[in-house]
């Protein structure tokens, strides 16, 4: 993954004496793949679980133990770190850290560190529920710790409840916000993604190639910055992005309902889905038989979602609009601006391979009532990023254009 903003960053990572330390070796491995530098340090418990050298082979790097080593590993492992993370946290390691015990080599890691730190706890629900550990984990986010709250389900005892360790997507979500920039942050943003689907009968619906992965990399990367984030979604293949508001809808009119009733409260609107122009003019609540279909289908108009916001929108919310376009792209870009009045659209084509709608790349035109630049070929998520970076510089232009009106 070239463009995956954990590479050349160094994360040291801890774990602890869980059942679940196991996952911990595939968190591992997936850091390194991604260009990430990994420095496990094992509590004594952990390796117990799951050998040093399963971490070292994985990681490339030495295992480290000891806090009685010649390298003085408690200061210069948490000196080289651009973050630390814990995976399992264990309700003991929990207890150390949050009484500031130095006594194994990760706790004295963690003490001596000013880099940035994730704990993902891991326990038995009562362990977990009970209010020794709230405590103890209230006092980690005193200390400006991210906690990545445990998911509930079977746990290895055999009980059910809350304390099973997050998906590594959640909590490789919850690292990279701790790496990034959180120039979003106080911004709320509403971005719909996805197809509409707008069925003729219980069987049949028109739709689109859409697939959703340009709205979820805006949605990741606006959260990741720290912005608050609703997501509207058409029918998509790909798993809720965590920590945002998530609301799934079918249809264009689903879609506008959801939109409208969220957008009030944004500050920044992101229409990336790719909305049916139009729907069945009648929905049949039977399979209509195949002799029975007409060559010629009828249809009804869908609103256009954006026009709409554009008519009504306030002057300190900023919309942008994408344009999918497979000619004249700038010309096309710049009618939809100015027709949906927006404040910028994002025109991307979708004949080329690598730029379509299943594509994990993008190459778009960033089109605003003064501007229009062509970014290169990158990733979705590097796209979505400079996309924000565009948004956060037309906030700017506008906060600065306020402030000369009222001077
Ligand atoms: N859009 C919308 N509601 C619609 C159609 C489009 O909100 N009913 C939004 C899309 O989410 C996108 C922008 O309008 O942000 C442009 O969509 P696009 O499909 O490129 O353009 P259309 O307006 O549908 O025009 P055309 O199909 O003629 O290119």
């Amino acid at each position: 993954m070239s463009g995956s903003p954990l590479r050349g960053k160094t994360i040291l990572f801890g774990v602890c004496g869980s059942i679940a330390a196991f996952k911990a070796a595939g968190w591992v491995s997936a850091l390194r793949q991604e260009g990430a530098q990994v420095h496990v340090v094992l509590t004594a418990a952990a390796a117990r679980f799951v050998t040093p050298l399963t971490f070292a082979a994985l990681s490339g790097n030495p295992a480290h133990e000891n806090m009685f080593a010649a390298g003085m590993e408690h200061i210069s492992l948490p000196a080289a770190a651009d973050a630390v993370l814990i995976a399992p946290a264990t309700a003991q390691t929990i207890a150390r850290l949050a009484q500031g015990f130095a006594d194994d080599l990760l706790s004295a890691s963690v003490l001596a560190c000013s880099a940035p730190v994730l704990i993902c706890p891991a326990m038995n629900a009562r362990m977990l529920a009970h209010p020794a550990t709230q405590r103890n984990l209230a006092a980690l986010r005193e200390y400006g710790y991210r906690i990545a709250e445990p998911d509930c389900g079977r746990l290895a005892c055999g009980e059910e409840g809350a304390g099973r360790l997050v998906e590594w997507d959640t909590a490789r979500e919850a690292l990279l916000g701790l790496l990034a920039k959180q120039d979003l942050a106080g911004e709320r943003v509403l971005i719909t993604a996805g197809p509409t689907q707008e069925p003729l009968d219980p069987a049949r619906f028109l739709s689109n190639r859409s697939s959703g992965k340009m709205g979820y990399a805006l949605a990741r990367t606006a959260r990741r910055r720290g912005a608050e984030v609703t997501l509207v979604s058409g029918p998509v293949a790909l798993a809720p992005p965590p920590d945002m508001n998530v609301v799934s809808v079918r249809t264009a009119l689903e879609m506008a309902e959801a939109v409208s009733r969220h957008a009030q409260t944004a500050s920044i609107v992101v229409k990336a889905a790719a909305v049916a122009d139009f729907r069945a003019a009648a929905f049949s609540a039977q399979k209509i038989k195949k002799t029975a279909i007409e060559p010629l289908l009828a249809l009804a108009a869908n609103p256009d979602i954006l026009a709409a916001l554009g008519s009504r929108r306030r002057t300190d919310q900023l919309l942008i609009g994408f344009a999918a376009e497979s000619g004249g792209h700038e010309a096309e870009g710049r009618r939809k601006l100015l027709a949906k009045n927006a404040d910028l659209i994002v025109v991307n084509d979708i004949l080329g391979s690598s730029t379509g709608f299943e594509a994990d790349t993008n190459q778009i035109t960033l089109i605003t009532r003064d501007s229009s630049e062509t970014l290169e070929l990158l990733s979705k998520e590097e796209t979505a990023d400079r996309i924000w970076d565009k948004a956060l510089s037309l906030l700017q232009e506008r906060k600065a254009a306020g402030a000369e009106t009222t001077a």
